[in-house]
């Protein structure tokens, strides 16, 4: 049997086709614009991504025999807010995950109703990209649009519902949505209240490996797919990562290098962080688990190569990088504002350190360490609250890099797991997928039999040492420039 794992990114929408073995036959992408109508702002159309999953499915499958697909699923970009009208039209773009315009509408969830009562209805507190915040902006500033509103979805299930006809979400997904009661895997029904919206708006809640129902029949006709294909809840793009890198059960590690940057902890029991720093949320394993996420990760290094330096050729400059651990320069990764730790959406990037021997390498060497300082603030929390890490697995765009895991590694003082695809949520989603077509019995046993690690970085006990004080250094600039950030807005 074949299973499909949709990606659906932030600047693709990546598909992967996998063999019941765990073989991966064919990966096809395409991609879709992002557009930022203010400083700050980040929105994409649906419908632009149903094109590009049409297309990708199509380009996909052309050469595989398509009567054996058994279902499709998904790992998808979490917290976008997709709203539907009566009539299940979409009302205006996406409000994307990394957009930054609710800091209003967070401190009024923060500060008015309170932390410890969101922290109590959801165990998680706002932060500007979560999707209820974007519900309240919506309600204020575009009345005429939410009145319309008959159905609220996180981006992968509006996908899931053009190909199914269910408006469906699963508990991973909706936890980032700061509606869900994530201990108890329910709507809350204060944060609705809240919200000023009604349960019946959103949409039924299944457990990531779950069948949502079948494919429409004039889909499996347009793409000659059988009529018996099974559309599968998915995960957000984290948690579906965290499965297609063995990241399920207890106590293991995922970072996550793709437009953000995430550090994944899964859990069997249920925790909350007293202060909120990591996200709480339930895993597509049927468990939960921890998570720090920063909102620019590989795209800052992305940024500086592109649109900066002007390469497309990033393995030549990283080749000029040759000693670790002793740049001068540092680099605070925050393009698009910041989530964890710091819940600021007017952090922006900063470079600081330069002297006029400073050189083009050491600038790019401390976008990549900017990076892995940031992924360490999320890590140091984690450690704090008890949490004993000691190895990681790693996927994402940024896991490519030879350089950037070894910088990981020593920046964060535990072994690198290298497995033998960094295909993260588009090959977790194919997982979900084959588990809920009966191929494995839960998703830890699918992790246990396709997931395959190929190569350990070791940390190296010299470079730790240096990397510690780099690090006791970088953690002082943000404290410092941070009033700055918000007068400079
Ligand atoms: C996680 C988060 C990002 C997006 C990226 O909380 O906001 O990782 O899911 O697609």
């Amino acid at each position: 049997m074949y299973y499909i794992g949709v990606d659906l990114g932030t600047s693709a929408v990546k598909l992967l086709l996998m063999e019941g073995n765990g073989r991966i036959a064919n990966i096809v992408s395409r991609e879709y614009q992002l557009f930022f109508p203010h400083p700050g702002w980040s929105e994409q159309k649906p419908e632009d991504w149903w094109t590009a999953v049409m297309e990708g499915l199509k380009e996909l499958t052309k050469d595989a025999d398509k009567s054996q697909i058994g279902g499709i699923s998904f790992g998808g970009q979490m917290h976008g807010l997709v709203t539907l009208d009566k009539d299940d039209k979409v009302i205006r773009p996406a409000i994307l995950w990394n957009d930054g315009r609710t800091q209003k509408q967070t401190d009024y969830l923060n500060n008015v109703i309170g932390k410890d009562k969101l922290s109590d209805y959801t165990a998680n507190i706002a932060f500007a990209g979560f999707t209820a915040p974007k519900i309240l902006w919506m309600k204020e500033e575009e009345p005429e649009n939410f009145a319309k509103i008959a159905k609220i979805m996180l981006p992968k299930d509006y996908i899931a519902y053009m190909l199914s006809g269910v408006h469906c979400t699963d508990y991973s997904d909706a936890s980032g949505m700061l509606l869900l009661d994530v201990a108890h895997k329910c709507w809350s029904k204060e944060m609705i209240r809240i919200c000023g919206i009604t349960e019946d708006m959103l949409p039924q809640l299944f457990e990531s490996y779950d069948s949502v129902g079948t494919i429409k029949p004039e889909l499996a006709e347009e793409l000659d797919f059988p009529k018996t294909v099974k559309i599968v809840a998915g995960a957000g793009d984290n948690a579906a990562a965290a499965v297609g890198t063995g990241t399920v059960g207890d106590g293991k590690c995922n970072i996550s290098l793709g437009t953000s940057g995430t550090i994944f902890i899964s859990s069997k029991k249920f925790g909350v962080d007293e202060n909120n720093g990591l996200h709480s949320f339930d895993h597509s394993d049927g468990y939960f688990h921890l998570m720090g996420c920063m909102l620019s990760a590989a795209s800052c290094n992305k940024w500086w190569m592109d649109e900066i330096i002007g390469t497309k050729d990033y393995a030549a400059e990283q080749a000029k990088i040759s000693v670790l651990g002793e740049n001068h320069v540092y680099f605070l990764p925050y393009l698009m504002g910041e989530r964890s730790p710091h819940n600021n959406p007017n952090a922006r990037g900063t470079f600081i350190g330069m002297t006029m021997d400073t050189s083009r390498a050491d600038m790019t060497q401390a976008v990549l360490e900017g990076v892995a300082f940031a992924i360490r603030d999320s890590f140091e929390i984690a450690k704090s609250l008890g949490i004993k890490i000691e190895r990681t697995k790693i996927c994402g765009g940024g896991a490519k890099s030879p350089l950037w895991k070894k910088i990981i590694a020593n920046v964060l003082g535990i072994k690198v797991d290298v497995i033998s695809s960094e295909e993260g949520p588009g090959y977790g989603g194919a997982m979900l997928a084959a588990v809920a077509c009966g191929e494995y019995a839960s998703v830890e046993e699918a992790a246990e039999k396709l997931v395959e690690v190929v190569d350990t970085i070791e940390p190296d006990k010299a470079l730790v040492e240096k990397y510690n004080q780099r690090y006791a250094q970088f953690a002082k600039i943000y404290p410092t420039v941070k009033e700055l950030f918000n007068e400079i807005q």
